[in-house]
């Protein structure tokens, strides 16, 4: 079996670090043409389009705003003529301790929120419509939630792991309500991954209260996450439609 996306049109949020970056590179290797999305690391996304080639393109958009995530799928549209796989990558671990007056602590649902699922929903939205575009071959949508989203998160964390819960929610509607068009959504759930949202949580918890629970040894590397991104994206796993794969090194067993 061999995983070949040529011709492929993808779309990756949060491409310019971490796990979007890996997959950016990987889609591109395996012969897709990729939407490198950012927010604010142009440079970084810059670097990257110039590095995989393959006709990638930054594209910039602060996830928190409507019009601007709807401006980035225009974009990308008229950039690629059309797209055949989107990747809700892109995400924010805003820690929210329950101490914040509730206007701060509001503001961290609210950010958290209109990053994480929000966004996602409407790029899904568009996503959905571009696809129907695509007869016969559809289109593939996969979403990075978390962990978190099935087991919970640390006390700081309640509006992060909700996010995660509502793509799981969102995934599953998708799948069920589009699979007859030929359009599929999967969920992503990653235990820790070494990028900088990790390093966040190495600063405040310590690397070895992170890995405490991991089956395997260490930390997943973004480049362990991409495999099986690509592989939902090839079509070989359509009949998959509405799952969600864990990727945690045995950190946590559904
Ligand atoms: N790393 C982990 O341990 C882990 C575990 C479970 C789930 N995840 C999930 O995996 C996904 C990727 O995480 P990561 O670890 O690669 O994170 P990361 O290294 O912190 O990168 C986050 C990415 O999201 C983009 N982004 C954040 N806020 C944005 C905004 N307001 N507007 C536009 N873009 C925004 C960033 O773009 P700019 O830098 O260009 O602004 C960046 O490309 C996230 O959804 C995360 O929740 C990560």
């Amino acid at each position: 079996m061999r995983i070949d996306l040529s011709g492929k049109r993808v779309l990756v949020t949060g491409g310019s670090r971490g796990i979007g970056s890996a997959l950016c590179r990987a889609f591109s290797e395996a012969g897709a043409r990729v939407a490198v999305h950012y927010g604010r690391s142009r440079e970084a996304a810059e670097n990257l389009a110039s590095d995989i080639g393959g006709g990638a393109m930054t594209f910039g958009a602060p996830l928190d705003e409507i019009a601007a995530t709807e401006k980035l799928f225009d974009d990308v549209l008229e950039a690629f003529g059309g797209l055949d796989v989107l990747v809700n990558n892109a995400g924010v671990a805003v820690e929210s301790p329950i101490s914040k007056d509730v206007l701060a602590y509001a503001a961290d649902w609210d950010y958290t929120m209109a990053v994480n699922l929000r966004a996602s929903g409407l790029l899904s939205r568009r996503a959905i419509q571009a696809f129907r575009q695509n007869d016969p071959t559809g289109g593939r949508m996969i979403h990075i939630a978390s962990r978190a989203a099935f087991r919970g998160d640390t006390e700081d964390l309640v509006a992060y792991a909700a996010s995660k819960g509502g793509i799981v929610s969102m995934s599953r509607t998708i799948a069920r309500a589009y699979g007859r068009e030929k359009i599929v959504s999967f969920v992503i759930a990653p235990g820790w991954v070494r990028t900088d949202m990790a390093e966040e949580g190495i600063e405040l918890y310590g690397e070895e209260f992170l890995t405490k629970d991991n089956a395997l040894e260490g930390m997943a590397l973004p480049e362990d996450v991409a495999p099986m991104v690509l592989l939902l994206a090839s079509g070989l796993a359509d009949h998959a439609t509405g799952t969600s794969i864990d990727i945690n090194s045995g950190s946590y067993v559904r």
